[in-house]
């Protein structure tokens, strides 16, 4: 059913700010704002104009509210299960931040709420999907101007180091919340998203030397088989002494790829008619660098619910994401190839 008039509920205003700030580009009513921490709750409500009556710290008071259909959840990642299965419940629209979940059991539970509930709709926030050069990448290679893929390669690279030494307690610091899931979903995503399909054997590796304030492995690398024969590659540090970005490879029969979420300009090599490859300097491409993934983000869930659309993001993305992440830690721990599971009944 078509939303009439979309009455947006966020809850958790750290990456849930920059989605409030697509809600309210997209000229969505804000129905209420919520954030454990009064003061990043007043903070962000000063700045986006939400009167105090539209703030609290009781996410049950979005749940409650019967005038807001849409919720987008941007809490710890150990908490979405439940405040999706309360939304949900709810009767209310979700969109939830990225990773879906951190253990199989949360990401069933998910899933089987959001199969109970097919008049809600539900998205999950892999907005990689929506940074600008990796769009630019699935154009090409949908174009077909890369040919077929044989090899793709990304990373999430991030040093948490500063902001655990700001709150060593940080919810990041939760076993359960390894960086491969947590942050690693984004490259693994892309590479699914990318690939057009789901890596069927991972072997990986695990080191920590950098981060003393978590227990999981601070870097990953893990290699791929996707099927049709095409080769992956997962980096994943949460400590590294490099400034964020990730940087992706894509290679393919007609040309090649090279590419970051930070640069303004893509690499590009494309084969002549004899394929014979570019031998000189890339092609570059422009890049818009504005920081605007989180509105085009919205207006995709936004607009599935104006115009009753499937999203593609659904929940069964999120989860595959997930599960592809955990095989990478599994085979981190024993040494051994993992097939990930993709069975969600
Ligand atoms: N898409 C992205 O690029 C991206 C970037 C960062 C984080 N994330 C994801 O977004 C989510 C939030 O991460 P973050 O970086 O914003 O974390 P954060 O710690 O900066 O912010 C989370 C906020 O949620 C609040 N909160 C905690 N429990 C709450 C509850 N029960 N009800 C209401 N508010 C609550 C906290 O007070 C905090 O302000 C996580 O799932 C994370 O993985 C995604």
């Amino acid at each position: 059913m078509k939303v009439e008039k979309l009455v947006v509920g966020v809850i958790g205003l750290g990456m849930g700010a920059a989605h409030l700030k697509g809600a309210i580009h997209y000229g969505a009513e804000i129905g209420a704002i919520c954030d454990t921490d009064p003061k990043k709750l007043n903070k962000v409500g000063e700045e986006q104009g939400i009167p105090a009556d539209r703030r609290t710290t009781d996410y049950m008071d979005i749940v409650n509210n019967k005038e807001i259909n849409a919720v987008i959840l941007a809490t710890p990642d150990q908490q979405h299960r439940e405040q999706v299965e309360k939304c949900l419940e709810a009767g209310k629209h979700v969109m939830c931040e990225k990773p879906l979940a951190l253990t199989k059991d949360d990401i069933l539970a998910i899933v089987k709420a959001v199969e109970a509930h097919p008049e809600c709709k539900f998205m999950i926030g892999q907005i990689c999907r929506f940074t600008p050069a990796f769009v630019q990448a699935k154009k090409f290679i949908e174009e077909g101007k890369v040919g077929e893929l044989y090899f793709v390669e990304s990373e999430y690279a991030h040093d948490y180091l500063e902001m655990f030494e700001r709150d060593a307690k940080n919810w990041r610091s939760d076993p359960q919340r390894n960086g491969v899931v947590g942050g690693g979903c984004h490259a693994v995503d892309l590479l699914r998203w990318l690939v057009n399909d789901d890596p069927i054997e991972i072997y990986a590796h695990g080191t920590h030397k950098l981060l003393p304030y978590v227990e999981y492995d601070d870097a990953n690398l893990a290699i791929m088989k996707f099927p049709n024969n095409v080769m992956g590659k997962v980096f994943v540090s949460t400590a590294c002494k490099r400034n964020y970005t990730m940087r992706t490879c894509i290679y393919g029969t007609k040309g090649t790829l090279i590419f970051d979420n930070k640069s303004d300009t893509m690499q590009v090599f494309f084969a002549d008619e004899n394929g014979h490859g570019a031998k000189g300097d890339p092609t570059l491409v422009p890049v818009d660098l504005a920081d605007h993934n989180a509105v085009a983000e919205f207006k995709v869930f936004a607009d599935a619910l104006v115009n009753d659309t499937e999203i593609e993001t659904s929940v069964y993305e999120g989860a595959k994401t997930v599960m592809a992440c955990l095989a990478i830690i599994e085979s981190s721990k024993t040494g051994k190839i993992v097939n990930p599971d993709y069975s969600f009944k």
